[in-house]
């Protein structure tokens, strides 16, 4: 599979990521098993295209996820990734996937910021079966990355990962309510820890995000940073 890099992506390699070391999936237990069924209903659908992953840290998840074919045939994996999450990252990634005797080239990784991954592949675009996003949380990431909804199919499965419900500053909550609100053609099939899994029911002749929609979640980002230092100063002050 040949992977896409973009050059000018700076590695930060001093943040410590638990899973850089354990190569476990960020996923809890109860997550990982309803992602997988998911990833089975996909399958038992009969649909075919492609499984996508925004957000790999060390390929934890994408083990899991590629394992649930094992014995069957495998679907086109793409993993989209900035791989600056820690020192190394593609490389672990890799090796994840080799230490579990899965082939890294059955995977297209696409190197870069999602947003200029989903610039690259609207030029030929995928029928995808799944989407599972888990990268940048804030609002105005997940809002960007909730754009290659367009490239899901018919009964389609979106998962995305960190969703609190009740949590009013919560990026993926924010995100994710709001797309709800807007695409009443995505039903919720169910929520395990903080794993949101919805179905796409059908196609409708307009983008699931505009661009507009993505200016305004980046507009209200600063909104909501503020907001957040206040309910933090206002908790610390009520503990005394
Ligand atoms: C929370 S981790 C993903 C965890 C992983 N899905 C798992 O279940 O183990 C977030 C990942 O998203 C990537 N990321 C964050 N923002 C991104 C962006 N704008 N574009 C592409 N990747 C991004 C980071 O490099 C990191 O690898």
């Amino acid at each position: 599979m040949p992977s896409v890099s973009d050059p000018k992506l700076k590695i930060s390699p001093d943040k410590d990521v638990p899973s850089a070391h354990t190569l476990a999936s960020e996923l809890n237990p109860d997550e990982l098993d309803a992602l997988r069924n998911a990833l089975r209903s996909v399958r038992d659908l009969g649909l075919s295209g492609e499984h996508i992953e925004i957000g790999t840290a060390a390929g934890g998840t994408l083990v899991q996820m590629l394992k649930t074919f094992a014995g069957g045939t495998l679907p086109p994996f793409w993993v989209v990734d900035t791989m600056t999450y820690f020192h190394d990252q593609l490389a672990t990634v890799k090796r994840n996937l080799t230490n579990n005797r899965l082939d890294p080239d059955s995977v297209r990784f696409f190197t870069m910021m999602s947003g200029r991954a989903f610039i690259e592949a609207q030029r030929n675009p995928p029928n995808a079966a799944f989407l599972f996003i888990d990268a940048d949380h804030e609002l105005h990431g997940v809002t960007r990355d909730l754009q290659w909804t367009c490239f899901l199919q018919p009964q389609g499965i979106l998962c995305m990962h960190d969703y609190g419900p009740g949590d009013r500053l919560n990026g993926v909550t924010l995100a994710a309510d709001r797309f709800l609100k807007r695409n009443p053609h995505f039903k919720k099939l169910g929520l395990t820890g903080s794993l949101l899994v919805l179905q796409k029911t059908c196609s409708i002749p307009r983008l699931e995000v505009s661009r507009l929609e993505v200016y305004r979640a980046e507009i209200l980002r600063q909104w909501i940073k503020l907001k957040r230092s206040f309910r933090k100063r206002w908790r610390r002050a009520a503990k005394g």
